[in-house]
């Protein structure tokens, strides 16, 4: 029985990607290469620094010393802050907010499990802070994921036994971490991709309590 519900920020509960996309093309074409949309999809849910050794990986740049590389995650947050700063709730995915509170309406707690060290700025910028009992992200976790440490910390803050959450991923790395802290995940996009997760939709607004109760 479902007593907890986290969920990832990038990709389930607004769509962020395209920010960090485009925030890490602009840094690669500058060093002189490209990316396709296609190797994007490897970057979800992957934190800043290890984003960035796969796209120097990509462009064959194998030369860049920890304080460059410190730079160009720099750089590239720069760019991308400057782009979520003016985002609005209208980004908020569909069925998203309807979905977090029709769960705090069951009494269930909630939470946010994210990797990215913006989450406060984008739940602040969705006015969705409200709406959330914990917040763990990049800030609070030193190990990413596929390790569960995101999540159990959020069940840990929710006083919820890790039976007893399901957390709501877009990322493949995200399903797995959940899956071995002991939880039951919920993946959000395609069930080709998100192959180990209870139960995929598309969205959260294709999701119900009483789907909730068939994990
Ligand atoms: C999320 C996103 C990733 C991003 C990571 C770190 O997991 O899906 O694309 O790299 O957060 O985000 P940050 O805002 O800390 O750079
Ligand atoms: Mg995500």
């Amino acid at each position: 029985n479902i007593q907890a519900c986290i969920f990832d920020l990038d990709g389930v509960i607004v769509d962020t990607a395209v920010y960090h996309y485009k925030a890490w093309k602009r840094l690669a074409n500058g060093m002189g290469f490209d990316f396709t949309e296609q190797q994007n999809e490897q970057l979800k849910g992957v934190s800043r620094m290890a984003s960035l050794d796969l796209i120097l990986g990509w462009g064959n740049i194998t030369n860049k010393t920890d304080d460059e590389k410190e730079q160009l995650a720099t750089q590239k947050n720069e760019w991308y802050t400057d782009m979520i700063n003016t985002m609005t709730p209208a980004e908020i995915l569909p069925g998203a907010r309807e979905f977090v509170l029709s769960c705090r309406d069951a009494g269930l707690k909630t939470a946010i499990g994210s990797a990215s060290k913006n989450t406060p700025t984008i739940l602040t910028r969705l006015e969705l802070l409200p709406l959330f009992d914990a917040v763990i992200d990049g800030n609070s976790v030193s190990k990413p994921k596929p390790d569960p440490e995101v999540f159990t910390k959020g069940a840990e803050a929710l006083q919820v036994a890790a039976a007893n959450c399901v957390v709501f991923e877009d990322a493949i790395a995200g399903i797995e971490a959940a899956i071995a802290g002991g939880m039951k995940a919920v993946g959000i996009g395609s069930p080709d991709t998100l192959k180990q997760a209870n139960l995929v939709v598309s969205g959260l607004d294709k999701m119900t309590l009483e789907m909730l109760e068939e994990l």
